[in-house]
């Protein structure tokens, strides 16, 4: 437990051997840390200093600077903290204009510690919950933000496979038939050629003219190629489908490895060269995994964040190094998978050659809205989300591992089963705990 930050304002020195006194047993047991200030200046340059002071109790007459100005300020400086003010009872006309300023509560002097204590307490409780409830709401807002963002996504690339799926299966269901008529036709040519030999000087230069023998030959490679590139766009409009595919109610059976490679499909149009960017070398590692218990739509998502994360880190290496940098560097995201040795937990690892984070970067990357990124280009989400996702809708687990230059690396450990993820434990603890994170 964290000790609450309580910052005590007052002129009147005895008052803290006073309070500390009386309030021994909260501090002992590490519930309450006092924090003194002789005046308002001083606790304006304490309430700045220090981080995340809980709440002020202050005097009102006090030289320098007095509660009521403090008072006036406190919003400034912290939104949620809470001031409980103490004055004389008989100087109601302050009293009442504390509680104007926004003062929480009030106390009388002299000092009833065992009203302070309660006072201090109910405050804290105010404070604490105000905080979780604003917590909750920047995280449905989050969600609600990540959400629209991804089921924009998911429409479009269902609809683009809808409108792919339909005509690319009229192609594929009569490529078969039109390689059936052209062998018979090319059987009739052949009996017409045996039983008419000479068919004449008009049909003779036709006959050279469209090469009719290169024609016979190359046909056969023509309609395979045909076919190829027919299910590679079956493929594709699987794959997109696969990934767009709308969260069940409860966990399926998936697998992971389709799950990456729809993803990947999804983000090809950035790993390819493009106009001063080379292209970025995708190396799978995949070992042989069992299908996994989860909601595949919203590990897309978190595979689809910590890509195009990386692919953005890779980017802005770009800006920095020349071409014979990067091409004796070549840039690389590469994936790796395996299972435990009793296939109940696996783990996915999504590593990038980019510029790595800073100390003070790589400890805030999970938190909301923390971005490094321009305006209209990052929102600073898709890791708080995509640690929501493997941590609290799967019991996984998400962490990190970078330093500045060394690249990135993005670790992912599911359970096999939903079942097991309140009785067993990821079996990678000992790089999470190295990682910090
Ligand atoms: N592979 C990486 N290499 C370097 N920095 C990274 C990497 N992945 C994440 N980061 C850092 O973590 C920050 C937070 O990432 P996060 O995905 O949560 O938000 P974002 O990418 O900025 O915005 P968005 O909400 O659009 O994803 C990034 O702005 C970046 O500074
Ligand atoms: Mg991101």
């Amino acid at each position: 437990m964290t000790a609450a930050k309580i910052l005590v304002v007052d002129d009147e020195l005895e008052l803290e051997r006073l309070i500390k006194l009386r309030l021994r047993k909260n501090i002992r047991a590490n519930e309450f840390q006092l924090l003194f200030a002789s005046n308002g200046q001083d606790a304006l340059k304490k309430l700045q200093s220090e981080t995340k002071i809980d709440m002020v109790v202050t005097d009102i007459n006090m030289p320098d600077m007095d509660g009521l100005t403090l008072l006036s300020k406190l919003q400034d400086i912290d939104q949620n903290i809470k001031a409980v003010v103490v004055s004389a009872y008989s100087d109601l006309k302050n009293i009442r204009t504390a509680m104007n300023l926004g003062a929480f509560d009030f106390l009388t002097k002299p000092i009833d510690f065992d009203d302070l204590e309660i006072t201090i307490k109910k405050t804290l409780n105010f404070v604490q919950q105000t905080r979780e409830t604003l917590s909750q709401l920047q995280d449905m807002q989050a969600q609600l933000i990540q959400s629209e963002k991804m089921s924009a996504i998911g429409q479009l690339v269902a609809s683009v496979a809808h409108e792919i799926n339909n005509p690319v299966g009229f192609i594929a269901s009569n490529i078969d038939f039109a390689s059936e008529y052209i062998q018979d036709m090319l059987r009739l040519l052949n009996l017409y050629q045996q039983h008419f030999p000479n068919p004449g000087q008009e049909i003779e230069s036709t006959l050279k003219e469209i090469e009719l023998d290169y024609l016979v030959s190359d046909l056969p490679q023509v309609i395979s190629s045909m076919k190829t590139g027919t299910e590679r766009i079956i493929n594709l409009s699987k794959s997109l489908r696969n990934f767009s595919r709308g969260d069940t109610a409860h966990s399926v059976a998936f697998n992971i490895h389709e799950g990456i490679d729809s993803t990947l499909l999804i983000l090809q149009y950035r790993l390819k060269a493009r106009k001063n960017c080379p292209s970025i070398e995708i190396i799978k590692e995949y070992a042989s995994l069992p299908l996994v218990d989860c909601y595949p739509g919203q590990l897309n998502q978190v595979f689809l964040n910590i890509v195009a994360n990386a692919i953005d880190a890779l980017d802005d290496l770009n800006q920095e190094c020349s071409w014979e940098e990067i091409k004796r560097n070549p840039y690389t995201i590469t994936i790796q998978t395996e299972a435990s040795t009793d296939n109940d937990w696996v783990t996915i690892r999504i590593k990038d050659n980019g510029s790595g984070m800073s100390p003070e970067v790589r400890e805030q990357v999970f938190d909301y809205l923390f971005t490094t990124k321009p305006v209209g280009k990052g929102t600073g989400l898709g890791l708080a989300i995509s640690r929501q996702i493997v941590e609290e809708k799967h019991g996984g687990k998400l962490t990190c591992i970078s330093a500045l230059n060394q690249g990135t690396e993005f670790i992912i450990e599911l359970p096999r089963q939903q079942s097991y993820k309140e009785v067993s434990k990821p079996k990678c603890d000992r790089v999470l705990a190295s990682c910090g994170s």
